[in-house]
């Protein structure tokens, strides 16, 4: 059982831990300001209206795609739902046509949706000359159709700081890395200090009261990772919440929708029949709680998960090389 937790806590530490492996120093003068059309025909400007100042989460793919883009899609997808009210206000996703001769919007716009892709989350095509630059400048400078990239950039054009990361790992790590591009980002776990021995006992202890609160007290409207029962699905809650607002909405909920607090409300209208209870817990029971769902977010995910879908298109379609353009 310990060993368990010991695994989970090591878990934790990963991430906190979080190496960029490549990682870049991009200003904003690095990117062109490309001409590009959005799913809702909307034309926007690469830097001006798609990065706007937001941190970026970009890939490739195309409608045609036989194999990897449809899970890289919806694996993004489950990152987009974590990512809950951030996204479109501080995180956009942009995910760039590799065919854009032959990607519409209204085909991407049906694609998006496919995957509920909403706010913030732009599926763009345009005129293949520049969008083929755009591809190079932003590192995907595959020949083949089949051998494109099905990792992530992520980035921060306020920090200038990008780098890759897997789509096809760890997503609760890949989540972790988007919101670490925030500078003001806490981690959800940032006080509990694992490596040492007294606080991973301290931390196990804490996971086994959270877990024992949670089935007393939560599970009767509140899956984690089952879907939504009476309340919200709470898998990835950790990530798509601050740890502060978390604590406080735990301890006092019913305080936090009197408050008006817009997050409160909008859950509060998102399930009108129930509302969520003001159980009165305090601090100690509320990071208990905290924790416990953290690590069931990371459990759910696997934290070994095994290397699912290797990349193995083989389509041969023939990719222009932007380089071939600049004669
Ligand atoms: C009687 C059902 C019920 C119980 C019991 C309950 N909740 Fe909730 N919870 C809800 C509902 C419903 C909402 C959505 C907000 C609303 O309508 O008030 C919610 C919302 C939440 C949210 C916000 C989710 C998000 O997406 O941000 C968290 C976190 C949460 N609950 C945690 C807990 C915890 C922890 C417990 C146990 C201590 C608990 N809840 C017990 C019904 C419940």
């Amino acid at each position: 059982m310990i060993r368990g937790f010991m695994l989970r806590g090591l878990a934790v530490a990963a991430i906190l831990a979080t190496a960029p492996a490549a990682q870049a120093r991009w200003e904003l003068d690095y990117f062109p300001n490309t001409p590009l059309l959005t799913q809702k025909g909307e034309k926007v400007r690469f830097v001006d209206d798609v990065l706007d100042g937001r941190i970026a989460v970009v890939n490739f793919i195309y409608l045609d795609c036989p194999d990897i883009c449809g899970l890289a899609t919806a694996r993004l997808a489950k990152v987009y739902e974590w990512l809950g009210e951030r996204m479109g206000e501080e995180i956009v996703f942009v995910s760039i046509s590799l065919t854009p001769e032959r990607d519409t919007p209204e085909e991407l716009a049906a694609y998006a949706a496919a995957f509920g892709a909403g706010p913030g989350w732009y599926f763009l095509t345009g005129d293949p000359e520049e969008v083929a630059l755009l591809r190079y400048k932003l590192g995907e400078r595959s020949k083949q159709l089949s051998d494109h990239r099905s990792d992530m950039l992520i980035g921060n054009p306020l920090t200038g700081e990008w780098r890759r990361s897997s789509l096809m790992g760890n997503l609760v790590t890949a989540t972790a890395e988007i919101l670490a591009l925030d500078p003001d980002w806490v981690p959800p776990q940032a006080e509990v200090k694992v490596i040492e021995g007294e606080t991973l006992e301290r931390f196990a202890a804490r996971n086994r009261e959270g877990e024992g609160l949670f089935i007393k007290g939560c599970a009767a409207c509140h899956s984690i990772g089952d879907g939504v029962r009476v309340g919200p699905d709470l898998e990835g809650v950790t990530l798509r919440r601050d740890r502060d607002w978390l604590m406080r909405y735990i301890m006092s909920p019913d305080r936090m929708l009197a408050e008006g607090d817009p997050i409160a409300v909008t859950l509060d209208a998102a399930y009108p029949a129930v509302r969520m209870p003001a159980f009165g817990l305090g601090e100690n029971d509320a990071a208990d709680l905290v924790q416990y769902l953290h690590s069931e977010t990371l459990r759910l995910e696997g934290v070994a998960e095994p290397a699912a879908a290797a990349h193995d298109g083989h389509t041969a379609h023939d990719l222009d090389d932007p380089s071939d353009h600049q004669h």
